[in-house]
């Protein structure tokens, strides 16, 4: 059974749903999805600068790119990492960026213990409203989201290309592909109840801050039971970095289920890859700190069989900053007695529903 907490959202309570189970290595658990908001610390930047599976690919990355041209590090977030490691990898110059204050002055306070320092030029802003010159050869870029496009890296990237960088200068990572299957959530949570993880409530606490007020936040599942997906993964939102980068698109995938149980909704996931010819970064099946993302799209879940097709339709288009994008998802699910499911779901960066669907109203319960 979840245990019911009360946070304080600009001056009133709110009741939260919460698994008071201490965390478990390996123990599946929800969190709302953390990265898109401006609400970083140290404990979520040590579990990236901690993550070898991802920290390994930016590295070689950098070590093949960097060496004598000039690096643009956006989102150097407090410890400096891809600007220091491009210097040391050979790089001319890196001018790292970083829209976070604290993150900042951390990073800034950092810098003169660091040889040789005078090759760092670190700047406090965000990418998109700052200007620089001389141009960047290399633009190194670790904005990449549990939803692959969720931190805003198609605009941001498409805005560093056409005002930061050399023509034909490289952007790190190369190519990021976000893949959906079907699934229910409580097979994501296997015996335990739907309820946030209580480490997760001072987040939560954060972005209704930031927003000044609750939302339906999209919902971070670490440690899914991999055996928890109905259908093969198909991809729903692909971002070329080197390539054609479209800052919003529409994707159109046809699930087919694999094994009976029920749906009520798409467990998505992160393929990441830093160089083109490298085996991708996957968040579900490698010990990263990415997530995976559930998005609901029933309310109460759909008996399926093998065979069964979900087809899916998902579009990103920007939020109201002109960054971060809001997704929106349409789906049929055809069931092999002939008939049509329909499902959708808005999730909009920020703002949007509060307590919409069945999922909020017992995450966020009013009694
Ligand atoms: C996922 S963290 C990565 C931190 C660090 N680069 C690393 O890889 O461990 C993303 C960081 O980028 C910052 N950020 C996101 N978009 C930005 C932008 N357009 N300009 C400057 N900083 C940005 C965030 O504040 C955050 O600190």
């Amino acid at each position: 059974m979840p245990t019911i907490q009360k946070i304080e959202t600009h001056g009133r309570p709110l009741r939260v749903s919460v698994d008071a189970e201490p965390k478990q290595e390996g123990r599946p658990a929800l969190w709302p999805s953390v990265g898109e908001y401006p609400i970083y610390d140290p404990f979520l930047y040590t579990t990236m600068t901690t993550d070898d599976e991802r920290n390994q690919r930016f590295r070689t990355a950098l070590s093949q790119l960097a060496p004598d041209r000039r690096v643009l590090d956006i989102g150097t977030g407090q410890d400096l990492l891809w600007a220091r490691e491009s210097v040391q990898a050979g790089a001319r110059h890196a001018v790292a960026v970083e829209v976070i204050e604290d993150a900042f002055h951390k990073a800034a306070a950092s810098l003169p213990a660091l040889t040789p320092q005078d090759r760092i030029t670190l700047l406090l802003g965000e990418s998109t409203s700052l200007h620089f010159a001389p141009r960047a050869d290399v633009c190194v870029a670790e904005i990449i989201g549990s939803l692959a496009g969720a931190e805003g890296a198609a605009a941001v990237l498409a805005d560093a290309r056409s005002r930061h960088l050399e023509p034909g200068g490289l952007v790190i990572p190369h190519r990021a592909v976000t893949l959906a299957a079907a699934v229910r959530l409580c097979d994501l949570l296997p015996e335990q109840p739907v309820a946030f993880a209580e480490a997760s409530l001072p987040y939560l606490q954060n972005i209704f801050d930031w927003h000044r007020k609750p939302f339906d936040v999209r919902l971070r599942v670490e440690n899914p039971p991999a055996d928890a997906l109905l259908s093969e993964g198909g991809p729903v939102e692909v971002l070329d970095f080197n390539g054609d980068l479209q800052t919003e698109q529409r994707t159109a995938t046809r699930l087919v289920i694999t094994r009976p149980g029920h749906m009520d909704g798409v467990l998505t996931w992160l393929n990441l890859w830093c160089l083109p010819d490298e085996a991708p970064l996957d968040a579900l099946h490698m010990k990263t700190n990415w997530a995976t993302i559930y998005l609901p799209l029933f309310d109460g879940p759909v008996p399926v069989t093998p065979g069964d097709i979900v087809e899916l339709s998902f579009a990103a288009s920007l939020s109201d900053d002109g960054v971060h994008p809001d997704y929106q998802l349409d789906a049929v699910l055809h069931t092999a007695d002939g008939q049509q499911h329909h499902g959708s779901l808005e999730s909009p960066h920020h703002g949007g529903a509060f307590r919409a669907r069945a999922i909020y109203r017992a995450l966020f319960p009013t009694s």
